[in-house]
């Protein structure tokens, strides 16, 4: 673990707007800036809604990233991006819209293909267009942060890109544009932002400068989500999850997760199952299995759940799966339809996410892997 004295950088978008109702002020920056050729990289939802933003000028509007997006769908979004010749790209939706939205602010125009960028600091700088990022759900944090995940189908492997040129000049975190999103995918969008805050917290690379996030966004998670997911427009709920995501999101810059989303990631990758609702399924086990290692941090995880002891392993798991589950997240692979018979290649394929297993408190060998998998069968 580091210490207070550990070597840290922090980076954070240059302007955050936080709050219901500051959706619209999105308009009046980007006209302040001189900006009039807009591409605003959307779904299907908020592509219907991109009036919320108060643009003016010329505005295209992408609205086909799809959950979870792959490298066909980047290449459409750069297709569109290229034509466009936009001098503001914003992003309006969750975290696939978020992040494709990132990596076509630097690759529309450039020499570099997606294949060059993958992986931490290979995208060649400066960035010719400015960049906005508007949430719409409250899980990934993307909005705060200088990642992007697509898929690639082949080796079903998610590429990662990491990019100080890809952090946003504004932030705009407007919880109203959350109340529509359904109980479900709040409920697991919801878990994700905990999951970011308590892998980081829990982390081998752990720094009480990003702790202060991690319990705090724990805490909020523990306390609105429940509200959230049965009164959808409970406004101050969501905007406590707006929060705990944009802290999830600063967690994930210097500090990252870890063995959590490395077993997350090949339910999304292999069985298409949405990215929060595959870290809730996972969330309790790799909790309950790095107590061991990390047990007074333990303790302040289950204090965000009202349980004030983390007594045993089996006590932490009992505890973090009770929540989920009582949010009605599905939480068994069967129950996903994942065949018995691909757990094993689940496994390797976790088994190989070394840039997050590598910073899980406890070591996670492919045995345990192979277990976990077969206990949240
Ligand atoms: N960049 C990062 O640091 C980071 C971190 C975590 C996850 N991610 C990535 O983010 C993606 C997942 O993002 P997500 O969980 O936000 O989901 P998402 O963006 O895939 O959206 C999920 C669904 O909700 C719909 N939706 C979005 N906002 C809505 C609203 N307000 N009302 C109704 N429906 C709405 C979308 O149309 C979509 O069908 C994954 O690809 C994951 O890998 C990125
Ligand atoms: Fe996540």
């Amino acid at each position: 673990m580091v210490s207070l004295d550990s070597p840290i950088t922090i980076v954070r978008p240059h302007l955050i707007e936080f709050g219901v109702g500051t959706a619209e002020r999105l308009g009046k920056w980007a006209s302040e800036k001189g900006y009039g050729r807009i591409l605003v990289i959307s779904d299907a939802f908020n592509a219907k809604r991109v009036d919320a933003l108060a643009l003016r000028g010329d505005v295209t509007v992408f609205a086909d990233v799809t959950p979870e997006p792959d490298t066909a769908n980047l290449d459409k979004v750069l297709a569109v991006a290229n034509a466009a010749e936009a001098d503001l790209v914003v992003g309006f939706g969750g975290g696939s819209a978020m992040d494709l939205a990132k990596l076509a602010a630097v690759l529309s125009g450039s020499s570099q293909s997606l294949q060059e960028v993958v992986g931490p600091n290979n995208v060649k700088g400066p960035r010719r267009v400015a960049l906005a990022q508007v949430p719409t759900t409250s899980g990934t944090g993307s909005e705060a942060g200088i990642r992007a995940l697509v898929t690639d189908p082949d080796t079903k492997a998610k590429l990662a890109v990491e990019s100080l040129h890809m952090l946003a000049d504004i932030a705009i975190i407007d919880p109203a544009l959350t109340f529509t999103v359904p109980a479900r995918i709040t409920a697991a969008t919801g878990v994700d932002a905990m999951a970011h805050c308590v892998e980081a917290f829990t982390n081998r690379k752990a720094h009480p400068m990003i702790d202060l996030y991690a319990i705090e966004g724990t805490r909020l998670v523990g306390k609105y989500l429940a509200r959230a997911v049965r009164d959808g427009s409970d406004a101050e709920a969501r905007a406590g999850l707006s929060l705990a995501s944009l802290y999830g999101g600063f967690c994930l810059g210097p500090v990252n997760t870890a063995g959590g989303h490395a077993l997350a990631y090949p339910l999304g990758t292999r069985w298409h199952v949405a990215h929060g609702a595959a870290n809730a399924l996972i969330f309790p086990h790799v909790l309950a299995f790095n107590t061991p290692s990390v047990p007074e941090k333990t303790k302040v995880v289950m204090d965000a759940f009202g349980h004030k002891v983390a007594d045993s392993i089996q006590s932490v798991f009992d505890t973090a799966y009770s929540f989920c589950a009582g949010l009605g997240i599905e939480m068994t692979l069967s129950g996903l339809g994942v065949p018995k018979s691909d757990l094993d290649a689940m496994a390797d394929d976790a088994f190989a996410i070394r840039r997050l297993l590598d910073n899980n408190p406890r070591d996670l060998s492919r045995a345990d892997i192979r277990s976990i998998y077969e206990a949240a069968f």
